[in-house]
């Protein structure tokens, strides 16, 4: 197993390059890909930046040059529903890209030519994905997250879903926008900018993938304030310790 670990931003992958055993660093096509051991895992750690392309890029280079036979998407997204709170832990059970839009052509939401509206993660990465955050919140989130900031972002009792991501190149800041999206997609958790995309790259060359996203928003008008605190001061205790206890598993 070479597993490929990708986030948008550094805030969503703070601590795992510090924690590689011997990295080696090589830039190519505009990003610095980090390769090494994590936790005994041979892995590469890159920064995809935000939206779809950059995800898509990122995601097919990791296989094509660096020769990942896995890959993992963490980071922060909004909630996708009313029952999802900030804090909260969504694994991607299904992914969709909700920008797309081929209507007449295509029906709404299909990837034209691909016959398919929804991507799959792979269970078996999705069950240890949901171990590994089963832990975090148990046993470390006290300790990770200072009181002060689990009483700011009211991160009481987190929860963890599993089911449908939606991807597009969007932030969602509009409450009308998201109740749209919610009636069209049943069952969405979650809104990012990226899960779909590497999503369809995976399953284009047979690449067993998972996404995890906390979420950091309501993806309503106060969504861009929101993200940057949480970013900002939790994203990466989130990242750090899930990902290291799916490796160590
Ligand atoms: N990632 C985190 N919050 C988001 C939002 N509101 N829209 C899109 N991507 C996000």
């Amino acid at each position: 197993m070479r597993l490929g670990i990708i986030s948008a931003l550094a805030e969503e992958q703070q601590g795992l390059v510090e924690a590689m055993e011997s990295p080696s660093r090589l830039i190519h096509a505009k990003r610095e890909y980090f390769v090494g051991q994590l936790w005994k895992i041979d892995a590469v750690c890159v920064l995809s930046r935000i939206g779809k392309v950059a995800a898509a890029m990122t995601a097919t280079t990791l296989v094509e040059k660096f020769g990942v036979t896995h890959i993992l998407f963490t980071g922060v997204a909004g909630a996708g529903d009313k029952n999802i709170k900030v804090g909260d832990i969504v694994i991607a059970e299904s992914l969709v890209q909700h920008d797309m839009d081929a209507s007449p052509l295509f029906p709404r939401f299909e990837v034209p030519l691909t016959g398919r509206t929804h991507f799959m993660a792979d269970h078996r990465l999705g069950q240890g994905l949901l171990e590994a955050a089963q832990w975090f919140l148990d046993n470390h989130l006290e300790e990770a997250i200072s009181e002060t900031e689990r009483a700011a972002f009211q991160l009481a009792q987190p929860r963890i879903h599993r089911g449908l991501v939606a991807s597009g190149d969007l932030f969602m800041k509009d409450k009308e926008h998201l109740n749209k999206l919610n009636g069209e997609l049943p069952g969405l958790l979650a809104v990012e900018m990226e899960g779909a995309a590497v999503a369809q790259a995976c399953h284009e060359l047979g690449v067993p993938f998972a996404v995890i996203r906390a979420i950091s928003d309501n993806a309503n008008e106060n969504a861009a304030t929101d993200f940057m605190r949480f970013v900002k001061s939790v994203a990466a205790q989130y990242a750090f310790h899930i990902v290291r206890r799916f490796c160590e598993q």
